[in-house]
């Protein structure tokens, strides 16, 4: 498979002068020894901004050489072969190719101690093993050097030089030829040589569980199965990768998805923040770029406080709260989540400390939140808890926040109990922050300026913001004008 093309590529039989202009910046003299030309090139990093390549060979005197300067710039060392340049469907054996990299030679025993102090230089692709037999000598190995920093001797630096020294390994380099095969080449450099040349290749994806969960553009479509396939091969533990078809504009914020490779089962385990969740992530919310989010509103609880989570999904503000020991109340409309919600407060342990429920939360709130509260009413004021309520379904979850107008009418003001609201919101505007607040004021009619907070979320798309503005819902709003300018003023208001 692989072969060891000389012990010496630079003889000293012929000495080339190289004038090196890397990336078009400065000029460099580097002076190597060689009798090929050719074998320098295929040490110099095969870059996009090649670099400008004279050679001042002693016998010809100067010459350029168009020709490699154009192969240098067109070529990658570690780019697979042209020939894949196209492919639809996955032909792993179109992906073999020769490389010449340089090796240094030392004996055995001093390996280990070398290879610490060669971190820098040594080769670094996947599957392949840096240190190899030598196949001429049973008591030496060879080290892969990285070409790309790796020209001569003369690229150790001063410190590698020094061990070097001390382990008595000559700095004089080798060249073998490596074959390459499917499995050493990274997923972009696969997609790169696959997709039409200057296409966005980008081969990014949310994990969730054992699914690539990718959100191809419209000229990778033509190549989904084979990037699917590529995702799955490229990722230990993913073995199902799924397209998504459409927007989340449904009720239940699940997506559209094709398998492009793989199971198709999509019921999936995902650890976040060191809970446990299970659930059909076809039928099903989630985002594994919440988990900072989930974290955050986590942190802001104390054990005893209170928490109804509006839109639960399947569980990531709940569980950990309950495990917190705050008394949860989790509601979601989609009969999935909730059945999994409740699947997941068993699994993480929790069941007995959260209610769940399966409702609009529009009838969450006007129900159960409402009369959780009418019961802490009642009770003294260092045994009311604070009460949280999270609402994350950014799209629409401001529009709820009307139904906090006089939740409470008719009931005796109570400063202590004023919920504090975690509501989340897109915003396009060029002050998302403001646009939030403004929205929500206009929801509850009453200004949050002074009494609110808007924190930025995560960036949805270009232009678009996730935030979560949170404020303590005013008494005014929640008990009515009435109640609460009779407990403020202690005046009965008719
Ligand atoms: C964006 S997800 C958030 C899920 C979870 N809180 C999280 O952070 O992953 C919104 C959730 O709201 C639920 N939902 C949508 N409309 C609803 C409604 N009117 N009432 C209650 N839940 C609703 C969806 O089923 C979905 O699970």
């Amino acid at each position: 498979m692989t072969s060891l093309s000389s012990d010496d590529p630079f003889p000293s039989c012929t000495r080339a002068l190289i004038l090196w202009k890397p990336f078009g910046l400065s000029r460099r003299l580097l002076q190597v020894e060689c009798s090929e030309s050719i074998l320098l090139f295929t040490l110099v990093p095969r870059l996009r901004k090649a670099p400008t390549v004279f050679l001042l060979g002693q016998r010809q005197g100067f010459s350029t050489m168009p020709e490699i300067e154009a192969s240098l710039r067109d070529s990658e060392l570690f780019s697979p072969p042209p020939v894949v340049r196209g492919m639809t469907e996955l032909d792993r054996t179109a992906f073999k190719k020769t490389v010449s990299i340089p090796v240094l030679k030392a004996r055995k025993e001093v390996v280990n101690r070398l290879m610490r102090a060669l971190r820098r230089v040594a080769l670094q692709r996947p599957g392949i093993k840096r240190v190899i037999e030598d196949p001429k000598d049973e008591d030496s190995r060879l080290i892969m050097l990285d070409p790309y920093r790796m020209l001569s001797a003369d690229s150790f630096d001063k410190a590698e030089l020094s061990v070097l020294k001390e382990l008595d390994v000559s700095p004089q380099l080798s060249q073998y030829n490596l074959e390459l095969t499917y499995e050493n080449f990274k997923s972009e450099e696969v997609l790169r040589a696959v997709l039409p040349e200057g296409q966005d290749v980008t081969s990014g994806f949310s994990r969730v569980g054992h699914i690539a969960h990718l959100n191809l553009r419209d000229h990778q479509l033509p190549f989904k199965h084979l990037i699917g396939q590529v995702m799955v091969d490229k990722n230990p533990g993913i073995t199902s990768a799924v397209n998504k078809t459409s927007n989340i504009d449904n009720t239940y914020r699940n997506f559209q998805m094709e398998v492009l490779c793989g199971e198709e089962n999509m019921l999936t385990k995902v650890r976040e923040n060191n809970y446990t969740y299970e659930f059909d992530f076809s039928k099903v919310y989630w985002n594994p770029r919440l988990s900072t989010e989930h974290g955050r509103i986590t942190e802001l609880l104390n054990p005893g406080d209170v928490l109804f989570d509006v839109f639960a999904g399947v569980g990531p503000f709940a569980i950990p709260a309950a495990r917190k020991n705050c008394t949860v109340f989790a509601n979601d409309l989609n009969p999935e989540s909730h059945k999994w919600l409740l699947h997941n407060c068993k699994l993480n342990k929790v069941d007995q400390k959260v209610k769940v429920f399966n409702m609009d939360g529009k009838d969450f709130l006007q129900g159960p939140v409402r009369e959780e509260l009418m019961l802490r009413l009642g009770l003294s004021a260092e045994a009311k808890p604070s009460v949280h309520i999270v609402m994350n379904l950014p799209a629409k979850a401001i529009e709820f926040l009307g139904v906090f107008r006089s939740l409470l009418d008719g009931q005796p003001c109570s400063p202590e109990l004023l919920p504090t609201v975690h509501c989340y919101c897109f915003s396009k505007e060029s002050d998302p922050a403001k646009d939030v607040r403004r929205r929500a004021e206009a929801e509850l009619g009453v200004s949050l300026e002074a009494s609110s907070s808007v924190h930025l979320v995560r960036n949805v798309a270009p232009n678009k913001e996730m935030l979560c503005v949170t404020f303590q819902i005013p008494a005014a709003t929640l008990y009515g004008l009435r109640e609460f300018l009779t407990a403020k003023c202690g005046v009965c208001y008719p």
